[in-house]
């Protein structure tokens, strides 16, 4: 048989190399990692075998190998650039859990590179930590390896996690002995003496981790309970050194990319370094985003979505500097799926998700470039206002960290404008952030301190089983009492605990659903804790609330849900499973399920659609639901393998790991569902089924709330009330509402025209004002006109011809009376003034500019003689 020479070929031949020696092949965890809080993302193979390290984890294997979708950040800007970095990478991986270690593990590596792999045993080089003599001896007297190519490193390159003994963190760590390739076989071999790694003419391959230690926060290392072994061999470096390729881009993984890419552009590659470096970093990106995306890292603002957007944005910046003007991300995909969707399919199943949101981020990010290139114009506009002769290196980082904007571009253009560019300051300000993504993306000090279910499987507590599909009550042994995280036997009346027990029907918060409340009752049925919560870790289900009497660990009981409360949550939740059917069927199988979250009162379901269904869309989807609510259809539930739910076509959600039996949840052939969670027995138990809400989260990302049952009635007659009480004060049959808002909308606009229309023509106002004898002042009441109209006829007046220098215009009534004073430049006058004048005259007073002015008064009975008054009044003032 010919040697695996391809990536797809040596990562199979890996695993079934550890297969054939009792190992059980297992999924790669998610880039989210599944049951460890404390990191940002799976950075290698080992992160989802923690509590098995501890010796607390599953019990039915001792043996497992992965091939690992893994995520490192803290070297991004090497990314490309060497010929090794990545973001995204595939480590190959064997564990073993208390059972075989260092005799079995160092041959087997052995012989899986120099006769599986076919690697140049003269070729091999290794490293040990500085006293493992045992792992010495292997390599030089089992495998035969002469003493010249062993080198003993101390805890910085033969420690894992790096440098443990001395820095932590605590918890499970080990020598280590690591597999070199040597590049330069012709060269002289290196002195061991003083040497604190291996130099770069040796490239490694692997790292054999001999976890037998728990760190402890003094620094010792007293063994664990058992001895592990952690092996992580990095895919793509093996892929480049057997394909003979010079840097891990130039291998089959990454070839359609580039071709892709050097299509889209026009451009060769191998003919430019800056555009090699730029295809190279492409190629990595676009990888670790389809992968983030698809196990359920969306781009966004912080956290997790925060690291992919920034990825994402320096695969766009490096497109924009190939010379691609047009979004191209989205359109590297099938490159990606070509050396990939085999072994994972995630990659076809999420595409549509992956492309929109490519798309989207792209779009917007495009658009930030550009203000990025303004921004960087202001800034240097103010450096040179300032006189400074020094860019601040805080505004380059800014640029380059918050805008993704090209710290190289920034630099030239700084240059250009004949300041310096502060390479010191900025550098600084990048190891900062280094440091910063470090401590978010590795392991914190103390992950692997003893956890809830790990303190719970050393005091010997086992398991709790969940039997709440089929009932909400049921007899169960009080196992554990924690108060504050630590158990106790007791329980004081007034506590709040955390309660576990051999079974229970309390469904615990997961999949979206939220966790049961209810009561616990003892032997003579008096309530002995009120449970406000429920939810799991690791295997154990935690039952949260208060003590209402004393009671004893060990004692027997009996559970009891809050059934109203879980019925209502159930209706809610297979009313997401219609909903998620619903929307596929009206706006297309696209549509993906981005998030879910169900209690007792409503739904919030998030899905991916690049637009707003509309109005008409929003009605269809609520009637199929409660077409399939009326319908009364049995809600059906089968335990099946992975792949046969698969098969037969049932929807898995995205980002979600499965274990290799899923639980399919089914509404006739409506729906069916890969889900944990509890549902209604029939459909038409649901009720009835109202959408709320309908509003977009993020790009390509909506929001949708809804509400069934008893909520969705309450909602039906909070509109009846609200109807009801609108025709009361409308005065109509709730049937004639819409006619009568129509005539009432009819009646306003008439009312608006004719109040309009009350305002005289321009010419019969300049036709009716009463020019004062012997006086540039003219005048003319206007019965019932407004301020604003008067104000809008001062504007119309102004352009006619031949209008007196002085115009009083004075509308409304006897009570109220508005008016407005118009005054020519040319007549010496100030209109403001004269609105005081004319105020008083009225009972009232005004002001305002030069040429006009306005006033209200609340004496409108004898105009003639207030406007004579005024008249005598500015004649004398005058
Ligand atoms: N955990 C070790 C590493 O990440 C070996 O798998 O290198």
């Amino acid at each position: 048989m010919s040697l695996p020479r391809t990536v797809a070929e040596i990562r199979e031949a890996y695993l079934s190399f550890f297969e054939e020696r009792g190992h059980t092949r297992l999924a790669s965890d998610s880039l989210i990692p599944s049951n460890d809080p404390t990191l940002l993302f799976t950075g290698a193979g080992m992160n989802q075998f923690k509590n098995e390290f501890l010796g607390q984890g599953r019990t039915d294997i001792t043996r497992a190998t992965t091939a690992q979708k893994c995520l490192r950040v803290p070297d991004l800007d090497n990314v490309g650039v060497t010929p090794r970095h990545h973001t995204f990478f595939e480590m190959l991986g064997n564990f073993s859990f208390g059972d075989y270690f260092k005799d079995e593990t160092i041959p087997w590596e052995w012989e899986f590179f120099t006769s599986v792999l076919g690697f140049d045993a003269e070729r091999m080089v290794v490293t040990v930590f500085n006293d493992d003599d045992q792992a010495w001896k292997i390599w030089h007297d089992v495998v035969g390896l002469p003493s010249a190519r062993i080198y003993r490193l101390d805890e910085a390159e033969n420690f894992w996690p790096s440098s443990a003994p001395s820095q932590g963190p605590n918890g499970p760590c080990g020598p280590c002995s690591e597999i070199y390739f040597d590049q330069n076989p012709g060269e002289k071999m290196p002195a061991n003496a003083g040497l604190s790694e291996l130099p770069g003419r040796f490239l490694e391959v692997g790292n054999f981790v001999f976890t037998q230690f728990d760190r402890q926060s003094d620094g010792s290392l007293p063994a664990l309970p058992q001895k592990n072994i952690d092996v992580g061999l990095g895919l793509e470096r093996i892929a480049a050194v057997l394909q003979n390729a010079p840097n891990n881009f130039e291998t089959d993984l990454f070839a359609p990319t580039l071709d892709a890419l050097q299509s889209l552009s026009g451009k060769s590659y191998g003919q430019n370094n800056e555009a090699d470096i730029q295809m190279r970093r492409i190629a990595d990106h676009c990888r670790a985003v389809y992968f983030c995306i698809s196990d359920g890292a969306a781009p966004a603002r912080e956290g997790r979505g925060y690291v992919v957007r920034k990825i994402l944005r320096r695969a766009v910046r490096d497109g924009i500097a190939l010379g691609l003007n047009n979004t191209f991300l989205a359109d590297l995909l099938p490159a990606v799926q070509a050396t990939m969707g085999q072994a994972y399919p995630q990659l076809h199943e999420h595409q549509n998700t992956i492309e929109s949101m490519c798309q989207a981020e792209e779009e917007r990010f495009r658009d930030v470039y550009k203000r990025g290139i303004t921004r960087l114009d202001e800034a240097v506009g103010n450096c040179q206002k300032a006189g400074e002769t020094t860019f601040p290196a805080s505004v380059a980082f800014e640029l380059h960290d918050t805008w993704g904007f090209p710290v190289d571009i920034t630099e030239v253009v700084v240059k250009d404008h004949k300041l310096q560019f502060d390479q010191a300051g900025f550098n600084q300000a990048m190891e900062e952030q280094r440091d910063r993504a470090r401590s978010g993306s590795e392991m914190k000090g103390d992950v692997f301190a003893e956890s809830l279910p790990g303190k719970l499987s050393t005091a010997g507590i086992s398991q709790s089983e969940f039997k709440g599909y089929a009932n909400s009550e049921s007899p169960a042994q009080l196992l554990a009492i924690l108060r504050d995280k630590n158990l106790v036997d007791q329980a004081v009346c007034g506590e709040q605990l955390e309660v576990v027990l051999d079974t229970t029907c309390f469904y615990a918060t997961g999949g979206g659903q939220i966790g049961d409340s209810g009561e616990f009752f003892n032997a003579d049925g008096n309530s002995i804790f009120s449970v406000k919560e429920t939810h799991k870790e690791g295997d154990f289900i935690f039952h949260c609330g208060v003590a209402n009497i004393d009671f004893k660990v060990n004692e027997l009981i009996s559970a009891k849900v809050n059934f109203t409360q879980r019925l209502a949550t159930e209706r809610h939740h297979t009313g997401t499973h219609l909903l998620h059917a619903a929307l596929k069927k009206i706006l297309g199988e696209h549509v993906t399920q981005a998030g879910s979250s169900v209690d007792a009162t409503r739904l919030r379901f998030d899905y991916t659609n690049p637009n707003a269904p509309n109005g008409e869309q929003l009605a269809e989807i609520e009637k199929l639901v409660n077409a399939q609510v009326i319908a009364a259809n049995l809600v059906s539930t089968k335990n099946c393998a992975l792949d046969e739910a698969k098969a037969e076509g049932v929807t898995a959600l995205f980002g979600e790991k499965y274990g290799d039996t899923v639980r399919v949840v089914s509404v006739a052939d409506f729906s069916a569902e890969l889900c944990g969670g509890t549902h209604v027995k029939n459909t038409g138990q649901i009720g009835l089924f109202r959408i709320i809400s309908d509003r977009a989260l993020s790009a390509g990302v909506r929001r949708l709330e809804a509400v069934a049952g008893e909520a969705a009635m309450k909602l039906a007659s909070k509109d009846r009330s609200l109807i009801s009480e609108l025709a009361a004060q409308l005065k109509t049959p709730a049937a004639g509402l819409t006619d009568k808002i129509d005539n009432l909308r009819q009646q306003l606009k008439e009312a608006k025209q004719a109040s309009r229309s009350d305002a005289p023509d321009i010419k019969e106002l300049v036709e009716s004002l009463n020019v004062l004898p012997g006086s540039d002042l003219a005048w003319s009441y206007l019965p019932g006109v407004d301020a604003r109209t008067l104000a809008m006829l001062t504007d119309k007046l102004k352009q006619q011809p031949e209008v007196p220098k002085v115009c009083l215009l004075i509308g409304g009534d006897a009570k109220s009376v508005p008016y407005v004073i118009l005054c020519a430049d040319n007549s010496g006058l100030k209109a403001g003034d004269l609105a005081k004048l004319f105020g008083r005259q009225v009972g009232g007073g005004g002001g305002g500019r030069a040429d006009f002015a306005q006033g209200k008064g609340k004496k409108g009975s004898d105009l003639e003689s207030a406007v004579a008054n005024f008249h005598q009044e500015l004649s004398s003032n005058t």
